[in-house]
């Protein structure tokens, strides 16, 4: 399988493992956010929209949305990681458009205009936020956007933060989840992986191919 370019180097024994906190982000983290995601995810069609998009668009959007929750990794006050929850399969994008559409299209067309290929790109991004939408999942806990500042990873901050919005879905009735990743990226399924996830779905999309992982614990919850 061909590597992320992202894989983090190694875990020397000497590295020590997360001791900090999880808590749930707000406005105020904003650019913490940003940094990270940019940091972490720098060839992510999301990135690639821009700045101004993830500022003005993308995270106040999840922040508004009642379906998303983000979570923030943090150690000594400084933010190692995020991750969103989700209740739903439904992609954030259309609510992002609704909730802020002067910014969605001045960031999006301006996006376009400085790189005619992510339109392509977008192709694939829409038939797979429509293969998703297709399923029904308001059962089901979505996490995505998973990013850990590079010079913390394989400490388990990644796995800290799965296991909160795992507990914080059960705690919402929510016991059966998804990850939808590049299929390339083995880091990120490998660490799914290690919290129970399975490979559900192996799909292309306009020519990238897209691994879905789950874990269903509605068996364990005697639901
Ligand atoms: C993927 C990512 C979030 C993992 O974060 P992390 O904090 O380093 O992960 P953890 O330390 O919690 O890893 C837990 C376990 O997952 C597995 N794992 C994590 N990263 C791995 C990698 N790159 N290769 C192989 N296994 C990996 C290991 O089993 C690890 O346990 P170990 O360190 O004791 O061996 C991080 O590498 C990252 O931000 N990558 C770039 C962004 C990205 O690709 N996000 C996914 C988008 S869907």
């Amino acid at each position: 399988m061909k590597q992320s370019p992202c894989l983090p180097a190694s875990n020397p024994e000497s590295v020590p493992r997360f001791r900090g906190i999880i808590r749930e982000a707000g406005r105020g983290d904003i650019s913490a956010l940003v940094a990270i995601h940019r940091e972490s995810l720098g060839g992510d069609f999301l990135v690639r929209l821009g700045p101004s998009f993830l500022k003005r668009v993308f995270f106040p959007a999840l922040f508004d949305s009642p379906r998303s929750t983000l979570y923030l990794a943090e150690e000594d006050g400084q933010p190692l990681g995020l991750l969103v929850g989700r209740v739903g399969l439904g992609g954030v994008l259309g609510e992002a458009l609704r909730y802020h559409p002067v910014w969605f299209f001045v960031t999006v067309v301006g996006a376009y205009i400085r790189s005619p290929w992510l339109l392509y790109e977008t192709v694939g991004i829409v038939a797979q936020l429509w293969w998703r939408r297709s399923q029904p999942a308001d059962d089901q806990g979505d996490m995505f956007l998973i990013a850990v500042s590079e010079s913390a990873r394989r400490r388990g901050v990644a796995s800290s933060l799965i296991r909160h919005v795992m507990s914080a879905f059960r705690e919402a009735g929510i016991h059966s989840y998804r990850i939808l990743a590049h299929a390339e990226n083995a880091g990120s399924a490998a660490t799914f992986e290690s919290v129970g996830f399975r490979e559900r779905t192996l799909s292309r999309f306009a020519g990238r191919c897209w691994r879905e992982l789950a874990l269903d614990q509605r068996f364990a919850a005697g639901a």
